[in-house]
């Protein structure tokens, strides 16, 4: 950082500001969205990058005495949420976010919840510019899919729920791998089949959580019984986990990555269409096909995002 001059850290801050124009309220996740943009901007080597964001993820949550802001943060309760700091081991990042889950709103409506829920997402999706939105969006697919399978209401919430966390295990993940450019090596391949299992292990011990947990954590999983992290067959998928796992990789072939151009939507569905019965689960990828046909758009409806970010974020 010391060699950087005051004229790119000031650019990279206009930047990083417009880019956060419109961002739900939510002082870890701006924090955390901006920090990571300007470390994008100024192009800090991946490990500080990582660092730099635990620092500003849980720089209120360090000790007990910031209890009441982190419990404000997460519209928890203050005596439990400074009871859960002293039940916590700080070193595990693990229990760092198992934190901020299990104090995420315990008594506020559904609606508020859900937009303690994005935040989160938002958190999640900061860390890398390649995941920029990414979680926001899944949802966004997810729910198309849900509404042309015709799911019930709370079949739709625990789907959202668990499209918004699903790649919270990524959290484990080095941003030396995350925003590595090009193609990962197999040692590297095998830190990120990892995230769905960190997935699991996060989500479960909320006890809120716990109940899409499973199927957030399915979301590498085939049909076939070839995915990962646990190579389960269709039978062991429900549906929601079915959908999961069409969403996510839909978002990942469209969205725009550093290395390449967003795919053409027909080039995208193509690509899904030949998954059917081997990756994906048939009748979800034909219900994702009727949503596109009927011209839904899936853009994050959580946040106001302006085209420009996006197009910026998918660098
Ligand atoms: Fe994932
Ligand atoms: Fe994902």
């Amino acid at each position: 950082m010391s060699s950087v001059k005051l004229s790119d850290v000031l650019s990279a801050m206009s930047y990083a500001l417009d880019l956060t124009e419109g961002q739900p309220q939510g002082h870890a996740a701006r924090s955390c969205l901006i920090g990571m943009r300007l470390a994008e901007e100024l192009r800090l080597p991946a490990d500080e990058r990582s660092d730099l964001f635990y620092a500003l993820l849980m720089k209120d949550a360090g000790c007990s005495s910031n209890a009441a802001r982190v419990s404000q943060l997460f519209g928890g309760n203050d005596q439990d949420a400074k009871r859960g700091l002293w039940e916590r081991d700080w070193r595990k990042w693990r229990e760092k976010i198992a934190y901020a889950l299990e104090y995420t709103e315990p008594d506020g409506t559904l609606v508020e919840r859900l937009r303690r829920f994005g935040v989160l997402a938002l958190v999640v999706d900061a860390k890398s510019a390649f995941t920029y939105q990414h979680s926001d969006r899944v949802a966004a697919i997810a729910e198309a899919i849900a509404a042309e399978m015709a799911l019930s209401d709370a079949a739709r919430v625990r789907l959202r729920r668990a499209a918004l966390l699903h790649d919270i295990g990524k959290l484990s993940v080095p941003n030396r791998i995350l925003d590595k450019p090009g193609k990962l090596d197999e040692d590297e391949w095998t830190v990120v089949r990892t995230h769905p299992h960190f997935t699991y292990e996060i989500l479960a011990r909320v006890p809120v959580f716990s109940e899409f947990a499973y199927d957030a954590s399915s979301h590498h999983e085939r049909i076939d019984g070839r995915g990962y992290h646990r190579g389960v067959p269709g039978e062991a998928l429900s549906q929601t986990a079915r959908i999961l796992a069409a969403a996510d990789i839909f978002d990942a072939l469209s969205a725009a990555r550093p290395y390449r151009d967003a795919m053409p939507l027909d080039r995208v569905l193509g690509i899904l269409h030949e998954g059917r019965g081997t990756h994906l689960c048939p009748l979800t990828v034909d219900a994702l096909s009727a949503a596109v046909a009927k011209g839904t758009t899936f853009l994050p409806h959580g946040q106001a995002i302006r085209a420009a970010d996006i197009a910026a974020a998918g660098r």
